[in-house]
């Protein structure tokens, strides 16, 4: 069992008009202890809403969030807040759970003033070794956030979190507001910390190159469902969705040169309309008469990769005609 499951997870918004929009239309994910799970996919496609799901900020509709064996949506109030202290969020703008007015120091000492886990006269040497672990400057605690870079400013996010002593911290786009050679400082920070504290991590990033460099695993997002998982090296090597493979095609060559990227062609669906049967099929340059119509289940491929896709789903005696028509690759 991991440490964090989602299965079959539902996030319905309602909009003004009254148009309910499932965000997320059921999304099921695994994160393990000391796991860093990468999770991707194009703008709208649901993965904020189902990081909230996972932490519990939005209600979840259907489905269910196992946190450390336990459902998390029965919890009463006292268990359900133990078990928030063990998996915390961390979102893309520090300014946003940031107190400009308090010191960073009593700011990361938040967690355990409130938790009552730790007598007073040790905050200050467990604020040190925090700031310590993000790979801060002592002498910050006594700063105030303006006068911090962004990327300081996101290690004192990560430093909060960690006060807390998670056993998993759900990261929400962290590094896109950080110019790109911090991205990779706080990048490889959150690797050594998985690793060191053995913390689970589900790391959001439209940037593939990111979670590519940090994830264990890769969870490709699309409207609303999860279309593919794969150990990271596997997925770059052999995407098995073509979801997977034209977000790959679009990531720049680092050397710049002789790639034609396949674009994603045509326009994101409105979640509150989905396509029938598989959602992708209207973008998919693969689509087959039964992607329209029939619901692709996210199917064991392997012992550790999961995919969406009719072209991978093995041949079922009752349908001949589908193996015909199926594009070998
Ligand atoms: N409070 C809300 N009310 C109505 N619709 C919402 C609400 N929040 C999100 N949505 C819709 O739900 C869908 C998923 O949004 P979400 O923010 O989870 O996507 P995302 O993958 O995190 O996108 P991004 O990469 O831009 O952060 C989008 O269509 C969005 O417009
Ligand atoms: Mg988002």
């Amino acid at each position: 069992m991991s440490l964090l499951e989602l299965r079959d997870v539902k996030v319905v918004y309602q909009r003004r008009d009254g148009t309910l929009v499932p965000a997320v239309a059921g999304a099921s994910l695994d994160v393990d202890a000391g796991e860093i799970v990468g999770l991707v996919g194009e703008t709208g496609c649901g993965k904020s809403s189902l990081a909230k799901a996972a932490v519990g900020l939005v209600p979840v509709a259907a489905g269910t969030v196992t946190f450390d064996g336990r459902p998390v949506h029965v919890l009463g109030r006292r268990a359900r807040r133990a078990s928030e202290r063990r998996l915390q969020l961390v979102f893309q703008n520090p300014y946003e759970s940031i107190n400009p007015r308090r010191t960073v120091g009593a700011q990361v000492a938040d967690a355990f003033a409130i938790s009552h886990t730790l007598p007073r006269e040790s905050w200050r040497a467990r604020v040190d070794e925090l700031l310590r672990r993000v790979g801060l400057p002592l002498n910050l605690a006594r700063r105030f956030p303006h006068q911090l870079s962004g990327g300081q400013r996101q290690r004192i996010a990560i430093a909060r979190a960690l006060a807390a002593d998670p056993a998993m911290i759900v990261l929400d786009e962290p590094l896109s507001a950080l110019d790109s050679s911090v991205q990779a400082q706080v990048a490889n920070l959150l690797v050594d910390l998985a690793r060191d504290l053995h913390v689970g991590m589900l790391l959001i990033s439209h940037d593939l190159a990111i979670v590519r460099h940090v994830a264990h695993r890769t969870a490709v997002m699309y409207l609303g469902v999860i279309v593919e998982t794969a150990p990271t090296a596997g997925l770059w090597r052999k995407p098995m969705h073509p979801y997977t493979q034209a977000l790959i095609d679009a990531v720049p060559h680092a050397d710049g040169a002789g790639h034609l990227p396949v674009a994603l062609s045509g326009e994101i669906p409105d979640p509150a309309r989905p396509p029938s049967g598989c959602r992708f099929h209207p973008r998919c340059p693969h689509v087959m008469e039964r992607c329209l119509s029939d619901v692709p289940e996210l199917v064991k491929h392997g012992g550790d990769r999961q995919v969406a896709c009719w072209l991978h789903e093995e041949p079922v005696a009752a349908r001949p005609a589908d193996d015909l028509r199926r594009v070998s690759r």
